[in-house]
């Protein structure tokens, strides 16, 4: 069964935008576990712009499986390592960025990244590392030693028509290749409920992490209902 993985972020996003205490994204998490999401997703920003380090600690606390995303750094390999999420996804970080813009360059940082999965390997936290559907990243994120990828879906969710065809053939691909070298697969960033029917084209996946368009939703119909809805959609995938 193809699992839904929900981010939170948003919810911690609308909270900061008054520096207010609600709406509260551990209370959302827990609704979106009651609504049948399998996990919650959470990204701790250096620049701590919407989820805190008290709300991940309370996260860790309260929910079944938090996948903490995180930048590659000692600061975050620190935290990661004393609260010890299920799982963390590596993704790249830079502070101008309204949200994640790329994949990793798993390439260009290998050893670097190879020490972090090893870190976090020692405490336990199932590794993933977040990157473009290309071979390159596919073989170097391999090598790591990380069990599994997320392969960014920001490009085909934002592509024009025709170009949204040629970017899930590259996701497609992607996942065949990744899946060859042993890797599980999941997906995330852009997924929404209409080109989800797309992304359920993908073979060999395990997870999707979705957010905005689930918190979106959320604000007309409720977060038990958006999760629903979502779960519904992929509940088309073939098992
Ligand atoms: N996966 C990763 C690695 C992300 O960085 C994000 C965005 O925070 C998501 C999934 C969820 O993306 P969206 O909010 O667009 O659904």
């Amino acid at each position: 069964m193809l699992k839904l993985g929900v981010n939170v972020d948003h919810v911690a996003t609308v909270r900061e935008a008054r520096k207010v205490n609600y709406p509260n994204p551990v209370e959302a998490a827990l609704l979106c576990e009651q609504a049948g999401a399998w996990g919650i997703t959470a990204h701790l920003r250096e620049d701590r712009r919407h989820i805190n380090d008290h709300d991940i600690t309370e996260l860790k606390t309260k929910v079944q499986h938090l996948n903490m995303e995180m930048a590659a750094t000692a600061e975050m390999v620190k935290i990661a390592s004393s609260l010890q999420p299920n799982s963390s996804c590596l993704v790249p970080e830079k502070r101008e960025e309204l949200t994640t813009e790329g994949g990793l360059d798993v390439v260009d940082n290998q050893t670097w990244l190879t020490k972090v999965v090893e870190q976090l390997h020692s405490s336990k936290i199932i590794v993933s590392l977040f990157i473009d559907p290309e071979s390159t990243q596919i073989d170097a994120a391999a090598d790591t030693g990380a069990e599994y990828i997320e392969l960014h879906t920001g490009a085909f969710a934002n592509a024009s028509k025709t170009a949204q065809r040629r970017e899930l053939k590259r996701l497609i691909r992607g996942a065949e290749y990744a899946n060859s070298k042993g890797l599980k697969v999941n997906a995330g960033h852009g997924i929404d409920y209409n080109n989800i029917a797309g992304i359920l084209e993908i073979p060999y996946l395990h997870e999707l992490n979705i957010g905005h368009s689930i918190v979106g939703r959320a604000v007309m119909v409720g977060i038990i209902q958006s999760v629903r809805e979502m779960l519904d959609l992929m509940s088309e995938y073939p098992s």
